[in-house]
């Protein structure tokens, strides 16, 4: 069985004292929780402050985007080591947000994918097609092609591969109110796991496959009770510790106990 996980991707939003506070509190809102895990993606300055607050938690930290050398001459960069040395366990690569905004390729993707393994942090890599390709029928196409170009040439053993996590981001639900449906987010992530077969059964049913875009304590369940989907990336709703909890929960085999 694949462990539920919550992901909260804070984005450009918060202070540091915001960030503590939220992150005090985290432990508490989600005290008695086991079986979900909870990774919370805050930005780059706020990370060394946070491992210290959730070193004796069961609260993963991740970043939302590194550079894929080790060290260089990339002004404004951070790299994989830089993260590893601070005790961050995941990394968003990836993100709709950095492809569209900062012209991210799926060649950097590929090289960004590629240094998580090797550095050992977890890739949480995001698909997910924009509304225009969704309209067209274009949804399978787009998520097949981003897919395997991340994968491409990726030389990773089959147990550190199957770590991996996958998020399927539709660019159209994402801070748009509108989240997909849980049905068609769940034929999405089959597809996605299709996909990964070519890197051997055992990693196509171990990959975690998360759905993000909207996603809310009133919407989770939708995504989280369906066979493919493992757990959710989320924005919005992770930037108040109460919500966030309540998407944990939710998730949570609480919920059907
Ligand atoms: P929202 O939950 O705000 O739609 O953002 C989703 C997202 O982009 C998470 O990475």
């Amino acid at each position: 069985m694949r462990q539920k996980i919550i992901v909260a991707n804070w984005k450009m939003y918060k202070t540091l004292s915001e960030a503590e506070e939220f992150m005090g509190s985290l432990p508490r809102e989600i005290a008695g929780v086991d079986d979900v895990k909870a990774v919370v993606c805050a930005p780059f300055l706020f990370l060394e402050r946070l491992a210290v607050l959730t070193a004796k938690t069961a609260i993963s930290l991740g970043a939302q985007n590194m550079h894929w050398e080790k060290e260089g001459a990339f002004t404004g960069e951070i790299s994989p080591v830089m993260l590893k040395d601070l005790g961050i366990k995941y990394v968003i690569i990836g993100h709709s947000e950095r492809r569209q905004f900062f012209g991210e390729s799926n060649f950097q993707i590929n090289k960004k994918l590629a240094a998580a393994f090797a550095y050992g942090l977890i890739p949480i890599l995001c698909v997910g097609e924009n509304r225009r390709q969704r309209d067209a029928g274009e949804t399978e196409e787009v998520i097949e092609k981003q897919l395997n170009s991340a994968l491409d040439g990726l030389a990773v053993e089959k147990d550190l591969l199957q770590k991996m996590v996958l998020a399927y981001e539709p660019v159209w639900a994402i801070g748009s109110g509108t989240p997909a449906n849980g049905e068609e987010a769940n034929v999405v992530a089959a597809f996605m796991r299709s996909l990964l077969l070519k890197k051997g059964q055992e990693v196509s049913r171990k990959v975690s496959i998360l759905y993000g875009g909207s996603v809310n304590p009133e919407n989770i369940a939708e995504f989280t009770d369906k066979a493919e989907i493992d757990g959710a990336l989320v924005g919005g709703s992770s930037l108040n510790v109460k919500t966030f909890a309540a998407l944990i929960r939710i998730a949570s085999s609480e919920r059907r106990t």
